[in-house]
């Protein structure tokens, strides 16, 4: 299937140009009727009712015309590509490259070379090599605007979520201030629930933001005394270790309505001569079917930890969701919410084929108190 985003163009063709594929059709494929799925009564994300808690996380939605062809095609909760306080150019040409995994990218096998080419196959496996491009606010949040006004109401009710990053530079003090101003001018935009992204991996920094908790938890606080009441979604990397992560969950829970998890795993990409697959990105994220395990496994980890600590965060589970049994197994897992990015970009009917999938069992059993804590 012709996917939404066209590898073999720029980045900003794709933003100029698209939707591509089915997503730029005018005609949408039909939903099958609610009563078969047993979703859609009661199902919230962060707080906000919507249709159902599945969409497309920060990335493949360049900008409002994806974000409203996402909606039309029954993804109902839709993040818009990740935003800066400034205007940010993209990484060079070419952004995403197929990623032959043969499996799961496990640790083991991510320290090792992974052939990447213009050969897309399934189970499908890419690399997104942006660097988090951004347009400047006065032109991303108009555009934001139009993306939170697509959403449907009512019966068909769906959410945007603008999904906002801190850019370095000028010192630590900088760094922290850029992340509130972020949450402020998406805040500015309408979106009724904002995501901060700790765990971008192409930027070319030794550590992802998400592994220093003090520093996380610093920025946080911030960002909550700056949006108030607005549900704050924090999208994670996967953690290495247990400790780890129960300590990043421990001192961050207070102020977050969810973790999503997991974005991209870096690995080393090479041609088939050896060569960088990617000139002077040596290194680069991969996601798909090769990173589902992962995923899952932060899933469970993170309900795990929800119980144990007697939390009630929401889990968005990310990474390798391609098919309906994908949804179903994060469901299985613990997961809230489910969101594909490579997946839904070559298969735009995705939500489509799980609305009408038969005997979708309910959302899974919450095993955290009732009671949230105070935010
Ligand atoms: C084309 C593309 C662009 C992405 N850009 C972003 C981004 O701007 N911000 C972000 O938090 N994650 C970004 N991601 C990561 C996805 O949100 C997601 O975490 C990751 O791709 C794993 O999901 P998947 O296996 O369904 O692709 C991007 C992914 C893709 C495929």
């Amino acid at each position: 299937m012709e996917p939404s985003y066209d590898p073999a163009l720029t980045y900003e063709q794709n933003y100029a140009d698209g939707p591509f594929g089915a997503f730029a059709d005018s005609v949408v494929p039909a939903q099958a009727p609610r009563a078969t799925t047993g979703e859609g009564d009661g199902a919230s994300f962060a707080g906000v009712p919507v249709r159902s808690a599945f969409g497309i996380p920060a990335g493949p939605l360049l900008n409002s015309r994806y974000v409203a062809a996402a909606f039309a095609h029954g993804f109902d909760v839709c993040v818009y590509k990740t935003v800066r306080t400034r205007a940010h150019p993209c990484n060079p040409f070419p952004n995403v490259l197929a990623v032959h995994v043969y499996g799961d990218l496990t640790p083991e096998r991510a320290r090792r070379p992974l052939l990447a080419d213009d050969r897309f196959e399934e189970p499908i496996s890419i690399s997104n090599s942006f660097g988090v491009p951004s347009r400047d606010p006065d032109v991303w949040q108009p555009d934001m605007a139009a993306a939170v006004a697509a959403a449907g109401t009512g019966g068909t009710a769906q959410v945007l979520v603008g999904s906002f990053q801190g850019t370095r530079g000028g010192g630590d003090a900088a760094f922290e201030a850029d992340h509130v101003f972020a949450a402020r001018l998406v805040a500015e935009t309408g979106a009724r629930v904002l995501e901060v992204n700790l765990s971008c991996p192409n930027e070319g920094v030794a550590a992802l933001l998400c592994f220093d908790t003090a520093r996380v938890q610093r920025i946080l606080g911030a960002i909550k005394d700056e949006i108030g009441d607005l549900p704050l979604v924090v999208k994670l990397a996967r953690f290495p270790d247990d400790a780890g992560l129960r300590e990043f969950v421990t001192a961050t829970a207070p102020f977050v309505a969810g973790y999503a998890a997991i974005n991209t795993i870096p690995a080393t990409l090479i041609d088939a001569t050896g060569a960088p697959a990617l000139p002077g990105r040596e290194v680069s994220g991969v996601c798909g079917a090769a990173i589902r395990w992962a995923g899952l496994e932060m899933t469970r980890r993170l309900a795990a930890l929800r119980s144990r600590l007697e939390l009630s965060y929401e889990i968005v589970g990310v990474g390798g969701v391609t098919a309906v049994s994908d949804v179903l197994a994060y469901r299985e897992a613990g997961a809230d919410a489910v969101m594909s990015a490579t997946g839904a970009m070559w298969n735009p009917h995705l939500a489509a084929d799980l609305r009408a999938a038969p005997g979708r069992p309910a959302r899974a059993h919450r095993a955290g108190v009732e009671t949230p804590p105070a935010r």
